[in-house]
């Protein structure tokens, strides 16, 4: 089936007891058996519910792997992915993840002796030269909030070379414009809360994996752990990627206005978007990727000149997120990267002057005039 009839039909069918179009919220914690063992395939909640399993398959064949998990927000599902890994294991990361990412990696999963590394992997070639013995690589591409981009199918083949696993965090593009699958990483992850769900209403996440073994551990971890994701929220994720097929190519058309529209202004010194035909990895992308997606960093110089911005837009939302139909705008280096030291975001160029802009499907005129509005206060 073609993308858009797999958003709306993939893991969905009238519901057996009445003929309901759309898979019906499950809220029940358990299901009652017929005897000793004699069940239809539900015992408890926690282990199986039909809106969630529904909403995993049709993440599954969105992203064509062989299985999906869902769970309570895009950080569990990270956590899930990473207890595939052992202490006294090497994890290579991308540099500027999403910071919650770094933060899961070095405070929370680190101090159980798992290695972590966070390297640049936006020259393939350098980075497998480089990156030295490791058991898993964690990247995101574009990064996120400079818009790094990484080679998937390069990282991929660098990872099996070592007998490692490429897991690829693909929430910014969503697999509408990108499928790492389908170039050779071994899982992805997604915060659900963002372009899948669509409309800011929903935490979640999931993961999506080609290996059956994998696939076997999640769904036993997803048990025994338990943060799963509720039965409302899959509902939600479910409902909205129905429309994925139409929000995305609307989102990228609107980012590209601003995106262009940014780099016109004197006042911004410089706007980091991969749909730029200079922007260092716009080939790579544009050979793995169907578009360029709408979200994009600009770089004001200073904190004040951000604050000026972010307080004098009236449309653009200051907000944590990205993803949903309405323009969110952040400020990283206080907001979604502030876990990171303030060092570390200097080397990595994150700076107090870096604004992200998540951009919406609202008429884009009315964006870029509310942006004319915030930088004239700059
Ligand atoms: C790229 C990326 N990955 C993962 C996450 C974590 O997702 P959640 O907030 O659903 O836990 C985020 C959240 O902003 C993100 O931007």
């Amino acid at each position: 089936m073609g993308f858009a009839t797999d958003c709306i039909h993939a893991g969905q069918e009238p519901d057996p007891s009445t003929g309901a179009i759309v898979t019906p919220i499950f809220q029940t914690s358990t299901y009652v058996q017929q005897g000793l063992g004699q069940h239809k395939g539900y015992e408890y909640a926690r282990t199986q519910n039909p809106t969630r399993r529904a909403l995993e398959k049709n993440l599954c064949a969105l992203e064509r792997g062989t299985d999906a998990y869902c769970f309570a927000s895009g950080m569990a599902a990270t956590n899930a992915v990473m207890s595939l890994i052992k202490p006294g294991q090497r994890v290579v990361v991308s540099d500027n993840v999403y910071g919650g990412t770094h933060r899961l990696f070095t405070k929370i999963l680190a101090p159980y002796g798992v290695e972590f590394a966070f390297l640049d992997a936006s020259d393939a070639g350098a980075f497998d030269k480089g990156a030295g013995e490791f058991a898993l690589l964690w990247i995101e591409t574009p990064t996120n909030p400079l818009m790094k981009v990484c080679d998937i199918a390069a990282l991929a083949q660098a990872a099996h070379r070592r007998r490692a696993l490429l897991v690829v965090d693909n929430t910014f593009m969503s697999p509408f414009f990108q499928r790492p699958l389908e170039l050779g990483a071994d899982i992805v992850v997604h915060s659900t809360t963002k372009f899948l769900n669509g409309h800011s209403d929903s935490v979640g996440g999931v993961a999506v994996v080609k290996d059956k073994a994998h696939a076997q551990w999640l769904q036993y971890y997803q048990n025994a752990a338990g943060a799963i994701l509720s039965p409302f929220d899959s509902w939600l994720v479910l409902r909205g990627t129905k429309t994925l097929a139409v929000r995305m190519p609307r989102h990228e058309e609107n980012g590209r206005r601003v995106a262009t529209f940014l780099r016109e202004q004197k006042k911004v010194r410089k706007v980091y978007w991969p749909g730029f035909t200079d922007h260092p990895g716009h080939d790579v992308h544009r050979r793995q990727s169907s578009g360029f997606g709408a979200l994009i960093s600009f770089d004001l110089g200073t904190r004040e000149a951000a604050d000026r911005l972010l307080r004098a837009v009236k449309l653009c939302s200051l907000g944590e997120s990205l993803g949903g139909v309405e323009t969110l705008i952040s400020h990283p280096a206080t907001m979604t990267h502030a876990g990171y030291t303030q060092p570390e975001r200097d080397a990595l160029g994150i700076g107090n002057g870096l604004v992200r802009v998540s951009v919406g499907i609202e008429d884009p005129e009315d964006l870029v005039a509310d942006l004319g509005r915030g930088l004239d206060a700059v």
